[in-house]
């Protein structure tokens, strides 16, 4: 690399800031003396493990016209080189340095009016790859969440079957199995911003998406056990062991097709906030079909018309009907860095990051443009890219110094073109509060600044 443009730059990361905006503000103006680059030397120091410390320091004083002085991270052996370290399970379940407990699944604040019916969002901005950790998947519960004694956890199926039955969670867990990655979207996911920009950071614009690798018996399995009447049997009715009594009709296809009755995510059993001991998996489809705490099938012959698929999860349409019954999470992509509530510290070279996924199947390309949607690039995916997961892409970026409008265009193996929010909007106009699947535009200030912007 040569030039000063193609020279990595640093990137304040948000929401987990270390310098301040009056700071970086003062040195813009001012410049460095000597007291700043001492004030910056501890604000990196303290900053050194969440943001590669010693190759800031040390750009600090470069930046700082000081040359370069050595090291103290490299010239000074720090005591974890010179003492014995923690003992072997310390913590008999790992948890993340103490230096990434910013990292954390957030709630938006004044979302909702109580706890228990609300969202927290899960941290696109600081994830790489493809997998969410599960302590990071967001959550969404109707009326809280339960710790089940997997025990006392009986799962039905009932309806139009020859054999209803009752399975205990050692039965299932000897039946056989598949484990699959799949990427799930809440159908409100930003769902805030169909009038206008609403919120700051991509963790609350996209954060109602996660992808697991999640394991259990094929629903198909359980359907064929119990005897399912092929003939007649249309839909499916499944219910949660909440106090929500959630319930969502699936169709008998999408049910024969993929679904899964999971008990395992990402290796080990699913986590209670995620439906511990068992969840159903829909690929594809919107999260609220993906029923937690899951205790019921119910095969029938038509829709249920039950309370979530009614008086909520349907959309308003610019005509004033309502339409529902809708399912598939259609074609979505963002950048996740650089994104809302970042910093660009410096021109020059950035990867820019973000994630695709598309409830038909396989993201077959992403675009990035930096222009706000004049002229496009095509992004590289990273494998593995896998049908109704997300898919990771990054492209890199020298960063003038000008503004620049940043936005990423997902195109799936059907064909779709995930829309501009003017070509979403002609079609559903902007009452709605699912399926906003718009272009993610975020623009970078001269001050480098990312913030969050729609254009048309
Ligand atoms: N299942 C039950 N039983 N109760 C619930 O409140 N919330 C639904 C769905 N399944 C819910 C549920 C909604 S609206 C979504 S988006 C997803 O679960 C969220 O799953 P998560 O909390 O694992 O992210």
């Amino acid at each position: 690399m040569s030039g000063e443009q193609d020279r990595p730059g640093r990137l304040r990361r948000a929401p987990e800031s270390f310098l301040t905006g009056d700071f970086l503000q003062e040195v813009k103006e001012e410049g460095f003396n000597e007291q700043r680059r001492n004030w910056m030397r501890k604000a990196f120091a303290v900053a050194a493990a969440g943001v590669a410390g010693t190759g800031l320091a040390r750009a600090a004083e470069q930046a700082a016209g000081g040359g370069f002085v050595g090291d103290p991270n490299i010239l000074e052996l720090p005591p974890w080189s010179t003492s014995l370290g923690k003992p072997v399970a310390a913590r008999g379940y790992g948890m993340p340095s103490e230096y990434e407990m910013n990292l954390m699944r957030r709630e938006s604040p004044g979302l909702a009016s109580v706890k228990q019916a609300s969202v927290a969002f899960t941290p696109l901005q600081g994830l790489f790859g493809i997998i969410t950790p599960s302590g990071l998947h967001f959550e969404r519960h109707h009326q809280g969440w339960v710790d089940i004694d997997p025990s006392r956890h009986r799962f039905m199926i009932n309806g139009l079957v020859k054999n209803p039955k009752v399975y205990t969670m050692d039965d299932l867990m000897r039946m056989p199995s598949v484990s699959r990655i799949h990427f799930i979207e809440c159908g409100a996911n930003t769902a805030m911003e169909w009038g206008n920009v609403a919120v700051p950071t991509v963790q609350y614009t996209h954060g109602m998406l996660s992808c697991s690798e999640y394991t259990g018996v094929p629903l198909k399995v359980l359907l064929d056990d119990c005897g399912i009447d092929m003939k007649k049997a249309k839909y499916l009715l499944a219910e949660g062991a909440d106090g929500s009594s959630l319930t969502r009709t699936i169709s008998l296809e999408r049910g024969l097709d993929d679904a899964i009755v999971a008990y395992g995510m990402n290796g080990e059993m699913m986590r209670p906030e995620n439906g511990y001991p068992l969840r159903l998996v829909v690929p594809g489809v919107q999260g609220v079909s993906w029923v937690k705490w899951l205790r019921r099938i119910e095969v029938g012959d038509k829709r249920y018309g039950a309370k979530d698929e009614t008086s909520g999860y349907a959309d308003l349409m610019p005509d004033g009907t309502m339409r529902e019954y809708t399912s598939i999470q259609e074609a979505k992509s963002v950048i996740t860095s650089p994104s809302g509530g970042q910093t660009l510290l410096d021109k020059g070279y950035y990867n820019v990051t973000g994630l695709a996924w598309s409830g038909r199947g396989k993201v077959k390309r992403v675009d990035v443009s930096f222009d706000g949607g004049n002229n496009w690039q095509t992004a590289r995916l990273e494998t593995p890219i896998l049908s109704k997961a997300l898919t990771r892409f990054n492209i890199g970026w020298k960063w003038d110094g000008q503004p620049a409008i940043l936005q990423s265009r997902v195109i799936d193996e059907t064909g779709f073109v995930q829309p501009t929010y003017s070509q979403l909007r002609a079609v559903r106009g902007s009452g709605s509060v699912y399926h906003n699947n718009a272009i993610q535009s975020w623009k970078v200030a001269e001050s480098g600044e990312v913030s969050n912007v729609q254009v048309s």
